[in-house]
């Protein structure tokens, strides 16, 4: 993809050679998606793809920018919510690219989190066997995280994000202004994957974090706007040398063993997905230590942090037995092996199979602790 013409401050480049693209942070930028199109050559058909909630706040907004910029669009609004993620709703708006003609030249724009940037990706890799598409993210969890770097899919009943392809963007457009409308409870649960990027890669951002959390919890743009940036910019670099996740990629399941088998013993009910991974660093940190891997500080300032950023960091009651057994349906296991990223320093992972014996001893060792 051609590079963004006017260099505008927070322009991230994902460098995957013909597949390379650019992550623009621009608050306000919503307005100018139109002329970002342009300016990247289209010319076709839009499609947005988004759910009520959003076409209600942003439809408006975005279709008048591309319309300022001469394009003609059609907007395809989906029920909201994760119950979407499924091939029915791929069919569904597939029947409609159909039905208004869509054409090769035409481009997709996911308006919204990850359940439609997911959904909209998936649909663009298989629609006449590719066509471009545009990421529009709007919560934390989709600009820091779901956005970038190619993951696109959709759920099956028998295991989630089981259905899917690697296929990249043209163009992640992360206007911050618009977190502003999120629901309070989604936007603490992104902040699990935004400490999650100082504990894998980068230990001055954390510890930026931990000066600024506050402000960061209460919205500072320019805060906000930094934070935003070196995250796409860690997942970037990441996905740059590892795109299809076959050794380097998988550090970014930070936290994720321990959150996955939270969530799917919760029914995906109890928490959201940031809020299960919170707690699954926490206690992936605790598990480290205990392996001999890492320090008691490291485990404590991680706390901490994800304590202040107002998540949950208790471990709920569970046996050992459930929550290995969903551990092991994770995606993360291979030949058998549950494979967990476990911190060494904060900045500093490595990902090790983990030995049942000894992961038992510790869990046995909690419920000393804490009874
Ligand atoms: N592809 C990847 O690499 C990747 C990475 C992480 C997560 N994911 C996927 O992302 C999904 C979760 O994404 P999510 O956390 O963004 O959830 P989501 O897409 O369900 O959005 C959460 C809620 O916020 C609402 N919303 C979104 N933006 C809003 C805004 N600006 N103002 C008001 N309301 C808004 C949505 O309508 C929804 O109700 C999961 O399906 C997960 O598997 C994918
Ligand atoms: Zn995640």
């Amino acid at each position: 993809m051609p590079q963004i013409k006017t260099k505008k401050t927070g322009l991230v480049r994902v460098g995957l050679g013909k597949r390379s693209y650019d992550i623009a942070i621009h608050p306000g930028g919503l307005t100018q998606l139109g002329q970002y199109l342009k300016d990247l050559g289209f010319s076709g058909k839009v499609g947005i793809i988004t759910n009520p909630v959003l076409e209600g706040l942003y439809g408006r907004t975005v279709e008048q920018s591309l319309k300022r910029a001469g394009f003609q669009s059609h907007m395809i609004s989906i029920p909201d919510g994760e119950r979407t993620k499924t091939l029915r709703w791929v069919a569904h708006i597939l029947d409609q690219l159909m039905e208004q003609r869509f054409e090769r030249q035409s481009v997709l724009v996911a308006l919204g989190g990850g359940v439609i940037g997911d959904l909209t990706g998936f649909v663009a890799s298989v629609y006449l066997r590719g066509i471009p598409f545009v990421q529009v993210a709007t919560t934390l969890v989709a600009q820091v995280d779901s956005s970038v770097g190619g993951k696109t899919g959709v759920n099956h009943p028998l295991g989630k994000n089981m259905i899917g392809a690697f296929y990249q963007p043209s163009l992640v457009l992360l206007d911050t202004q618009t977190l502003g409308t999120l629901p309070t409870r989604e936007w603490i649960a992104g902040l699990a994957e935004v400490i999650k990027y100082g504990m894998i890669a980068d230990r001055n951002f954390f510890t930026f974090l931990e000066n600024r959390m506050d402000d960061i919890v209460g919205m500072e743009q320019s805060a906000l706007h930094h934070v935003v940036k070196r995250c796409c910019e860690i997942k970037a670099s990441v996905v740059a040398k590892d795109e299809r996740e076959s050794g380097l990629r998988r550090i970014l399941n930070y936290g994720h063993t321990i959150g996955h088998a939270l969530e799917s013993l919760g029914k995906y009910k109890k928490y959201i997905h940031g809020e299960a991974v919170g707690i699954g660093m926490v206690w992936e940190a605790d598990l480290s230590q205990t392996l001999g891997l890492c320090s008691k500080q490291v485990v404590t300032r991680q706390r901490d942090l994800v304590k202040r950023a107002g998540l949950p960091t208790e471990l709920p009651t569970v046996t050992f037995r459930d929550l290995w057994a969903a551990m092991l349906h994770d995606k993360k296991v291979a030949q058998g092996l549950v494979y967990c990223v476990l911190p060494k320093a904060i900045g500093k992972v490595t990902v090790d199979p983990l030995d049942q014996k000894a992961v038992k001893s510790w869990f046995n060792q909690l419920g000393k602790n804490r009874t």
